[in-house]
């Protein structure tokens, strides 16, 4: 198949927010701006750049607006950031993001850890950050964490995961990541999850946010491709981690997942030498 009739697959790069915010040590504004300038001239269309947190939960992101005002941003590429409430989001619109992300859990207990209130408080919270961004035109991802299984409560049933995602897309999200949070999930309970969640939305609006802990994300990102899902997070050189999911290692690698997707047929516009490089 040549490249132009090949099927089209997003990568959502997300090694400067997910890779580097478990990093212990604290990495200068500069570096994350190389990092993004770099992944942007590798060809990724979506760069996850940083986060409008606390920065007492989360020191590494406390620079979020210092980073997002620094990076060359290259006309197509779509950056995002997290916002887990109000403050954060109108953060995030002051630092001109293309895109917001509000993250849940299907875990109650994650969310208490990652988040500091219950799933029901967290749609709430949430409702009033995605009605912001959609007043401004500024895209929204909802994340739904732990859809796997949770470091905490351990399994996890579809349906829950199922609830909580049609709740953010009622709200106005645009695009729903389904996140295995702690890399534990396999090829048949990813099937299960996104069959489930698919009853609730259409297939182009998902996305497949994995952690690669046993070594299984690129066999459960091979699941949702024969679903027809077409957009996957993976960070470069499978950086990555929560610093609130306990044995949560790294995101997917990137590079594995253009090779994967290269075998497979799949068209994604990034250059894998110049990811390589950066990671
Ligand atoms: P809280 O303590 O309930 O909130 O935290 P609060 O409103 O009481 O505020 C606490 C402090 O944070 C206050 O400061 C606020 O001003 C400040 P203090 O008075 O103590 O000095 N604050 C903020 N500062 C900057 N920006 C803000 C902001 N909001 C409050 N937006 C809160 C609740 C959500 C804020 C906190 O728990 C938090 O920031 N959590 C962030 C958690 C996080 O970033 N986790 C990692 C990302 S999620 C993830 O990695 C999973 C994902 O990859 C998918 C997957 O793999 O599953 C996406
Ligand atoms: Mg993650």
């Amino acid at each position: 198949m040549s490249a132009s009739t090949a099927p089209f697959v997003t990568i959502v790069e997300v090694s400067p927010r997910d890779g580097l915010q478990n990093e212990p040590r604290l990495l200068p504004a500069a570096v994350k701006v190389a990092l993004v300038d770099r992944l942007s001239a590798a060809g990724f269309r979506a760069i996850e750049v940083t986060s409008f947190v606390s920065p007492k939960a989360v020191p590494q992101m406390a620079d979020a607006a210092e980073v997002m005002a620094a990076i060359h941003r290259v006309p197509g590429v779509r950056y995002s950031v997290l916002t887990p409430n109000l403050r954060g989001f109108e953060a995030a619109a002051a630092a001109r993001a293309d895109a917001i992300c509000v993250f849940g859990s299907a875990s109650e207990t994650f969310s208490q850890r990652n988040i500091n209130c219950s799933i029901a408080e967290s749609l709430e919270r949430f409702r009033p950050v995605v009605a912001a961004a959609r007043a401004r035109g500024i895209a929204v991802r909802g994340t739904v964490s732990c859809a796997l299984g949770c470091p905490y409560e351990g399994e996890i049933a579809p349906a829950v995961v199922a609830r909580v995602a049609g709740e953010l897309l009622a709200m106005g999200c645009d695009e729903l990541s389904i996140a295995d949070t702690i890399g534990i999930g396999t090829p048949d309970g990813t099937r299960r999850v996104m069959e489930a969640v698919l009853a609730v939305t259409e297939v182009a609006r998902l996305n497949g946010h994995f952690h690669d802990t046993y070594g299984r994300a690129l066999a459960n990102i091979d699941a949702c491709l024969d679903l027809g899902l077409r957009s996957f997070d993976a960070s470069a050189a499978g950086l990555g981690g929560c610093p609130f999911a306990p044995g949560a290692t790294g995101n997917v690698a990137t590079e594995l997942v253009l090779e994967r997707l290269a075998a497979r047929g799949f068209a994604t516009g990034i250059d894998l030498a110049a990811v390589r490089e950066a990671g």
